[in-house]
């Protein structure tokens, strides 16, 4: 069973407006909404590529009741853990007129330390055997809450799958976990560095391998592609010329394709493959829509 970790997720709300302009009423069309939150995004995908899944996420107020009513249409198998603070609402607007994307992010809501508890006994009530945990924190939460899942994942022989970010990332990997889907900028943070040259990919990457951080790392480079890095192995796989429309959810896009190669016991190599294109696809299609599969499979074939 794959179980994907969604600790802040968001109800995604979308508009289209016609011209930003400060002070005047900007009358909102096309508007649409969505589950959303690092987690959920994946087990949205792992559908997509035929592959069940079991989202695990806190909920709580009006907001949260959407979310459960939303994966309950979209026919996600879910585990809706009820939180006091009320699930936050995230608003995406692109201006028709100049094309511009802006999104809004807000904090997450707030979990006490015994909703944290009760979010890990979900997770592994579910006994999972490949367990993927994305996106932050919400602002208040114990920045070790990422490190107690990994040292929990080991002790019970779970792969755990990381997508995260700063401290919570640092944390999880000084107890270690399975992979590791770094973007450049996140890589650096890890490893200490202000950026990061090409040239220091592959030597970030086994820094933090030979230290138990992680056993595979795929180093995402969005329009450029991703690096693959094992303690026994590295490789650079392009991302394909495609037409991009929107790059949102393309890091979760890529993490749920490298996760459903997992499952079926594909290489290392055959993993991050699928994963750029994956990734790569996700970015033809506009808005916060992921991926087509079918994209997927056309992207393979032009030899990737
Ligand atoms: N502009 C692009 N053109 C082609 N492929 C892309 C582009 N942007 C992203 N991708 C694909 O998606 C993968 C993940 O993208 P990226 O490195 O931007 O992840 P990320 O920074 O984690 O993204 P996110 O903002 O979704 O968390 C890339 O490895 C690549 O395969
Ligand atoms: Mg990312």
């Amino acid at each position: 069973m794959i179980v994907t970790l969604t600790i802040s997720p968001a109800v995604d709300k979308s508009a289209v407006i016609d011209g930003l302009i400060p002070e005047k009423k900007l009358r909102c069309r096309d508007v649409r909404r969505e589950p959303g939150g690092g987690g959920i995004n994946v087990s949205k995908a792992l559908k997509e590529l035929g592959e069940a899944s079991h989202a695990v996420f806190a909920a709580g107020g009006p907001n949260g009741t959407a979310l459960a009513q939303m994966l309950t249409e979209a026919g996600l198998a879910f585990t809706a853990v009820p939180i006091a603070a009320e699930s936050r609402e995230d608003l995406s607007v692109t201006d028709a007129q100049s094309g511009a994307q802006y999104r809004f992010v807000m904090p997450g809501a707030p979990l006490t330390g015994q909703e944290e508890g009760h979010l890990l006994e979900a997770v592994w009530s579910h006994r999972p055997a490949l367990l993927v945990a994305s996106g932050s924190l919400p602002p208040s939460a114990d920045p070790g809450f990422y490190a107690r899942l990994a040292r929990e994942a080991k002790i019970r022989g779970v792969r755990l799958v990381l997508d995260t970010s700063g401290e919570p990332l640092q944390r999880a990997v000084r107890e270690g976990v399975f992979l590791l889907k770094p973007n450049l900028s996140e890589l650096a943070a890890l490893t200490g560095r202000e950026n990061i040259s090409d040239e220091a990919i592959v030597p970030a990457a086994r820094e933090v391998i030979s230290r138990g951080g992680c056993e595979t790392m795929v180093v995402s480079m969005g329009s450029k592609g991703a690096w693959l890095v094992t303690a026994e192995e590295d490789r650079f796989l392009p991302a394909p010329d495609v037409q991009v429309r929107s790059t949102v959810g393309a890091g979760d896009s890529m993490v749920a394709g490298m996760v459903h190669q997992l499952a079926l016991g594909k290489t290392p190599h055959e993993m991050a493959r699928f994963g750029v294109a994956c990734g790569s696809a996700a970015t033809m299609n506009a808005g916060t829509h992921l991926f087509n599969r079918e994209d997927v499979f056309r992207l393979l074939d032009q030899n990737l």
